[in-house]
């Protein structure tokens, strides 16, 4: 495991297992990406994005171009979730528009995909640790994965999509069978990350971005049992390492998947009122949620929005984040503002 497990614990794995710090500590979710003109640099060095996740030497450059800028107190790990349905063997490719799949066509798509690929994500354990020796001991290294259910989405749809009926109408028609799709996922997902925690991450987070499309009965049967599931065997395997659930759009179920999966943090998504974030603070660490075009605004309105973030959720184990990921559009100075303001305590 990384130098970070017997050394020092970090800001951040302090308030993942439940103190309270005031800064709290703080990274974004798309911290490295297309807003920074020196990704841009770097991401015209590799012919395609697979290509740049899938080497090292960039991977790890992407990772640590936004901590050297702004300092937060963790890298995520420069990769992506759709590296798992192409180990599994779907092809994938992004274009203008996002990743396109080859849409799997329920269980005779099945068939034809196999664990057998999965030494193809070798390459991200190599980022981690050129990563992992990039960084100061004091920066924390998340790794993270997509939670089975919004794989399958990409998986099941081929791409983003607006009303995710191909996966809710195989899921609907056919449990069995998407519970064996999802049941691959999950395995391969244990090993993804499994792999990432031995090459040296001190946390993973498993980015569950549709969870917020399903009913009740199916968000229990395909977003929680699958992470409960996956958070009992990483515990198991790696019982000191944090995970973070974000189960993006939970709404009202929030409090069932935080009670109920097991996660030592929840990512709450930027619509969640801050008196229900409380209510989930007094069982688990949580972490956000301001709004990724505050952020883009910038001024008076990001300052109030920090305030009120601070002022609501400061007294317990915070990790301040966004709600979802930075916009490409965002100035980069206003990342900067935000990590002045964040370096002040409010107490
Ligand atoms: O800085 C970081 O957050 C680390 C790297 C990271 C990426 N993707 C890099 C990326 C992480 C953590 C992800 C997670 C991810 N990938 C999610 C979950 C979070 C979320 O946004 O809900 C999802 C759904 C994906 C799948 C994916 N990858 C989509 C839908 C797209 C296209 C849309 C977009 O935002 O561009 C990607 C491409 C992608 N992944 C980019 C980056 C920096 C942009 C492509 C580029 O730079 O050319």
């Amino acid at each position: 495991m990384g130098a970070m497990n017997s050394a020092q614990p970090t800001r951040l794995a302090r308030v993942l297992t439940g103190e309270v710090l005031d800064p709290p500590p703080w990274w974004l979710m798309r911290q490295a990406g297309r807003y920074l003109p020196e990704y841009r640099a770097l991401r015209a060095e590799a012919a395609n994005f697979v290509e740049f996740c899938l080497t090292p030497s960039l991977a790890a450059e992407a990772t640590i171009q936004p901590v050297r800028r702004f300092g937060m107190d963790a890298a995520i790990l420069f990769a992506d979730i759709l590296l798992v349905p192409r180990a599994l063997g779907q092809r994938l490719c992004f274009g203008e528009e996002g990743p396109v799949l080859d849409a799997i066509d329920e269980t005779a798509g099945l068939a034809r995909l196999s664990s057998s690929g999965i030494s193809s994500l070798e390459p991200v354990y190599e980022t981690v640790r050129v990563s992992r020796a990039a960084l100061t001991p004091e920066t924390a290294l998340i790794g993270f994965a997509g939670a089975p259910w919004t794989v399958a989405t990409y998986m099941a749809e081929g791409g983003a999509s607006r009303d995710f009926r191909r996966v809710k109408a195989w899921a609907y028609r056919d449990p069995p069978g998407f519970a064996a799709l999802l049941e691959l996922i999950a395995d391969a997902t244990f090993a993804y990350l499994s792999g990432q925690i031995a090459a040296g991450v001190d946390a993973v987070q498993l980015f569950d971005s549709w969870a917020g499309v399903l009913p009740e009965a199916e968000f229990q049967r395909w977003v929680i049992a699958p992470t409960r599931q996956l958070v009992r065997r990483l515990k198991q395997a790696f019982p000191t390492v944090p995970v973070i659930g974000f189960p993006r759009g939970a709404g009202q179920l929030y409090e069932r998947y935080v009670a109920e999966t097991g996660v030592d943090a929840v990512g709450i998504d930027t619509v969640i009122p801050l008196d229900a974030a409380r209510r989930l603070q007094s069982r688990v660490c949580v972490q956000g949620n301001l709004d990724p075009v505050t952020l883009l605004v910038g001024g008076e309105p990001l300052a109030n929005a920090v305030r009120a973030i601070r002022e609501a959720l400061g007294g317990g184990p915070l990790v301040f984040n966004l709600g979802h990921g930075v916009l490409p559009q965002t100035p980069p100075e206003h990342v900067a503002e935000l990590a002045r303001l964040l370096t002040a305590p409010i107490g």
